[in-house]
């Protein structure tokens, strides 16, 4: 197909500077996105690989209030650790900034401004929790309270994590606010809202029916968004740290991270080229596409498109490459518990392999679904594919090159019909790379460079030019002439994935050029080419290195437990009278069944001895319902009852929760009567 575009910006979603990178950013969004740009560079297209910090948004201004420093304390220590992991990476960035620059703020300002000119805003008042001690608004994240479905205490304004209901900040009994630990006041407070419910029926026309070719995941959320019909979205809140809203009465309102973060894109390309920035953005031939992770689909396959629309003078994305997660180990990767392998950690202790992380992150990409890290599989992808194959072969090019030809590339002789069905199928390889690469499918194009260095080792085996040396030095000169050009085509094949290694070879196979259009090409390095020492390219990892780094996770683990007992402190004495007014009773489970559409939630019959009774319990995430059946419980008898989704709930199902919050229901040790009384 004819290309319509003349170049192509390609744009990472901008971290969070509240803390450093990790695996899980890196094979999400990073590494692809980087792969995809060298790619085309080395095609020789014009392109733009654009990232930043994202250094707005609460969770910056809570960190800063726990240390006692500022917000921009935190920012500039977190920008700094993040751009040095990433260049240490070769992530090749040609700009990465950050949007508390002054040249933000004034993109983001004048944007949020034009959109307010042009009518494209609705203003409304609602009433949100303020904070009289700490003197702010409160994200609905930062207040806590009593969950008004299961009773949980722990519940945040935004979502109650033990039952799974969603909430607003106002359904919570006995708020706190989690800055001051003080009851919050509702307040008055007027913001911007963008009308995404105006832009719906040219978001349906623009993604549904016009990108159909968008992985599924993103086509899938895109189109669960939209039928369940847009809202409008306030683009302000009330903050004293980001871009202040640049309109009259608008004092302590900033605008909110996610509006000011995506224009960082824009602001970036415009510190980079102050006099060109606009035909990246605005220039119908530039093909622009957004490098993200899922949780970031709706902002940039909805919201920013809105607000580029709203604005009117911008290109929409082409495409958006979201990646699903990386888990590590089995387990979601988190930095609030560090359960993470951070980049700057693994340079200090794996220095020189930034390429084998790169290798086995694209390797396991979660380009389609979630997937998992494991150190093993590490060391296994490190000693089997990258020192077995990819540098074994090389390696063995080169030492025979040197033993035999004193290190010069010798002349091919009269290839025979092996030889040509080796060339014939290297230069397969090419395309098939190729059209993964163009569709964004990066662990399948890694693969099939893979393949060409397999093609390469069986070609050696299969030959054995150290036998042939004695007797035909003239057939070992062909085959080591294809080797040396196998390798050759090897140094530009893994120029994207692996840049380190890419060019170590590069350099011992001393190649002054390196363009994809070479790649498949038989004669790249010229008969007498003086090749340089020889070194290797990998290096085998061994168990009690990799043992190191599990320990250090189980280590990670433990740490947490024991900080989770902590959490949980042996509540205030209470007098006797009170524990008395609890009516706890052992029943039998009759019958016990899912409930639907709550993936929380068990219905259970009991048998009470008293005639029976309906209870609702949040432990369907541990237990089979089946199994349930038969077992006596002990559950609280004199609850309120209570409704959760239509049931009507007569008392509480006792369990014990573990750290990990396992949860184990609580039954007496003997059989004992269906109405007896636990004391
Ligand atoms: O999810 C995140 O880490 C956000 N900071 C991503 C922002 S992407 C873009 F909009 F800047
Ligand atoms: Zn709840």
């Amino acid at each position: 197909m004819e290309n319509k575009f003349k170049r192509t910006l390609v744009t990472t979603a901008l971290p969070y500077a509240n803390g450093p990178v990790h695996i899980g950013h890196l094979a999400g969004v990073y590494v692809p996105a980087d792969i995809y740009a060298r790619y085309l560079r080395l095609k020789g297209e014009e392109v733009l690989l654009i990232g930043g910090s994202d250094e707005h948004g609460v969770p910056i201004t809570i960190k800063a209030r726990k240390e006692g420093v500022s917000p921009q304390d935190i920012v500039d220590r977190y920008h700094k650790i993040i751009k040095e992991s990433f260049e240490e990476f070769g992530i090749s960035f040609d700009i990465y900034s950050r949007t508390s620059s002054k040249i933000h703020h004034e993109m983001a300002s004048d944007f949020f401004r034009k959109l307010y000119d042009k009518g494209e805003f609705i203003e409304k008042v609602s009433q949100q929790y303020y904070d009289e001690e700490a003197q702010q608004f409160l994200a609905d994240r930062y207040i806590t309270g009593t969950c008004p479905h299961c009773h949980n205490e722990r519940a945040y304004g935004d979502q109650c994590e033990a039952c799974g209901t969603s909430l607003n900040a106002t359904d919570l009994i006995n708020p706190k606010s989690a800055i001051s630990g003080s009851q919050p006041v509702l307040r008055d407070t007027k913001h911007w809202y963008l009308p995404l419910d105006k832009w719906e029926p040219f978001l349906r026309e623009w993604i549904l029916e016009g990108h159909k070719e968008w992985r599924s995941n993103v086509y899938g959320q895109c189109k669960s968004w939209i039928d369940m019909g847009l809202q409008p979205r306030a683009v302000s809140r009330d903050l004293d740290w980001g871009v202040p809203v640049p309109v009259e009465g608008a004092d302590g309102k900033v605008l909110y991270v996610w509006f000011d973060a995506p224009i960082g894109y824009i602001s970036n390309t415009k510190e980079l080229l102050p006099d060109s920035w606009e035909k990246w953005w605005k220039d119908p031939e530039t093909k622009m596409l957004h490098f993200i992770g899922k949780d970031n689909i709706v902002f940039h396959c909805i919201v920013f498109p809105a607000m580029l629309k709203a604005e009117g003078s911008y290109n929409l994305p082409e495409n958006v490459p979201a990646n699903e997660f990386l888990n590590l180990e089995g387990d979601k990767i988190s930095t609030s518990r560090n359960w993470a392998v951070w980049l700057h950690e693994y340079l200090r202790e794996f220095p020189g392999k930034q390429d084998v992380l790169r290798y086995v992150l694209t390797a396991n990409a979660p380009e389609t679904k979630d997937n998992d890290f494991t150190w093993r599989d590490f060391q296994a992808r490190n000693n089997n594919e990258l020192v077995a194959i990819l540098g074994n072969f090389v390696n063995r090019s080169l030492v025979l090159t040197h033993k035999y030809f004193g290190g010069k590339v010798p002349a091919a002789g009269e290839l025979n019909d092996y030889d040509r069905a080796t060339l014939a199928e290297f230069t397969n390889v090419k395309a098939t790379v190729e059209s993964y690469l163009d569709n964004y499918r990066f662990r399948d194009a890694q693969r099939e460079a893979m393949n060409l260095a397999r093609i390469g080792n069986k070609y050696l085996a299969d030959t054995e030019p150290w036998k042939l040396a004695k007797t035909d030095m003239e057939r070992v000169a062909t085959i080591l002439n294809l080797a040396l050009q196998i390798s050759a085509n090897l140094a530009i094949a893994f120029e994207p994935f692996l840049p380190f290694s890419a060019a170590k070879l590069r350099h011992m196979l001393n190649m002054s050029e390196c363009r994809w259009e070479q790649l498949g090409s038989s004669t790249l390095l010229a008969e007498g080419t003086e090749l340089a020492a020889t070194e290797l390219l990998f290096e085998k990892i061994e168990d009690a290195t990799i043992d190191a780094q599990i320990q250090k996770l189980q280590d990670t683990k433990r740490a947490n437990e024991l900080n989770e007992h902590k959490a949980n402190p042996i509540r205030e004495n209470i007098e006797f009278d009170d524990f008395m007014k609890l009516d706890i009773r052992v029943g039998k489970v009759l019958e016990c069944t899912k409930v639907p559409k709550a993936d929380k939630l068990l219905q259970f019959r009991i048998d009470d001895g008293l005639g029976g009774r309906t209870i609702v319990s949040g432990i369907a995430k541990h237990y089979n319902p089946e199994d349930l059946v038969g077992k006596n419980v002990c559950f609280v008898a004199n609850l309120a009852p209570r409704k959760l989704r239509g049931i009507e709930s007569q008392g509480m199902i006792l369990s014990a929760e573990d750290a990990d919050g396992r949860l184990v229901v609580i039954t007496p040790a003997d059989e004992v009567k269906p109405g007896s009384e636990v004391k």
